[in-house]
């Protein structure tokens, strides 16, 4: 059985990759997430979509079993809780992987998306060689994987490493999906930053780039786009960014001192923009014995690949 099925479930795109022992993906196919209204049509949707792939590889008997990442996802118990970003899975426990298993007729795994792209960073990316490193990942939400001493941060529950969910403005705090204020998420994801730059371009009255946008179109890569014009208040929009960012890291330091904070997902695109506040509020910010010591780094393996290759290396240990 040479092949795995990886899956990162995310909040607008399901992708599928059919992945050889080399971490090749050999076929690809993706679903949206958002069009089905039970987690049941999904995984009919998914089944379907990956019928063809799975026959260009030769048949289900050639699949070792698959892997999956998702938001709110519980290794121990094979379910998606409560994911505030899954229509399907909002108010309610999902036996994702059951289901899948039955279906396919093949083992399956699953675990947090931020924990995936983790296991894919070890494998295959820039975490090679490291045992103690943390992955943030900014995307819809802010998620995190944590590896200590050589191994996935799993907890007693299956649900330790939700980084983004650690608050970080006690007083005023934005609400946040999860049900509480003041979360980093709902500051530093992507859709955080349109929330910072919406609520800037209210209070302040500079002029700026940003002004020729509807509220509704303002989004992180626009905003990054007008700060790479030289646009000052767009700019001060990534510094607020990475200043909470830097100092969110500061306090994980504590936990388990990692040598790297590896960063993922399409807030990433931004680069120095954002990663050079990050780096200057962090060694500003963390106890003076950890100063200079962490590495922070962009994920290597572009896009979906982390996740997908993270969720594979999962689904060979089914
Ligand atoms: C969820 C995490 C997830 C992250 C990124 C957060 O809102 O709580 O489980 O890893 O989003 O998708
Ligand atoms: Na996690
Ligand atoms: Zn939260």
């Amino acid at each position: 059985r040479p092949y795995v099925i990886g899956l990162d479930l995310g909040g607008t795109n399901a992708v599928f990759g059919i992945v050889d022992r080399d971490a090749n993906i050999v076929a690809q196919t993706s679903v949206k997430t958002q069009d089905y209204s039970t987690a049941e049509s999904f995984v009919d949707a998914c089944v379907k979509a990956l019928q063809p792939l799975i026959e260009q590889v030769g048949g289900i008997e050639r699949i070792y079993g698959m892997g999956a990442g998702a938001p709110n996802a519980n290794y121990h118990t094979g379910c998606i809780e409560k994911a505030p970003n899954l229509v399907w899975a909002k108010d309610r426990k999902v036996p994702l992987a059951g289901m899948f298993s039955e279906r396919l007729g093949i083992k399956v795994n699953i675990t947090n998306d931020a924990n995936a792209a983790a296991l894919g960073e070890m494998e295959y990316g820039c975490a090679k060689g490291m045992k103690d490193f943390i992955v943030i990942t900014l995307g819809t939400g802010v998620g995190s994987g944590i590896v200590a001493n050589g191994q996935l941060v799993c907890g007693h529950d299956g649900l330790a490493g939700e980084l983004g969910h650690v608050i970080m403005v006690r007083e005023n705090g934005r609400p946040c999906g999860c049900g509480r204020k003041g979360c980093l998420e709902a500051y530093c994801s992507a859709t955080g930053v349109a929330r910072t730059a919406r609520e800037m371009l209210e209070k302040d009255s500079r002029p700026s780039l940003l002004r020729d946008l509807k509220p509704e179109e303002i989004d992180s890569y626009r905003v990054f786009k007008a700060a790479e014009a030289g646009d000052e208040l767009a700019k001060e929009i990534f510094d607020f960014t990475g200043n909470m960012l830097g100092e969110a890291c500061a306090d994980f330091t504590v936990f388990s001192s990692p040598e790297a904070y590896i960063f993922f997902g399409g807030l990433c695109k931004s680069g120095d923009m954002l990663m050079d506040p990050i780096k200057k509020s962090y060694e500003e910010n963390v106890m003076p014995i950890y100063k200079g010591k962490a590495k922070f780094l962009f994920s290597t393996l572009d896009g979906a690949g982390a996740a997908v290759l993270g969720a594979a290396a999962l689904g060979w240990t089914v």
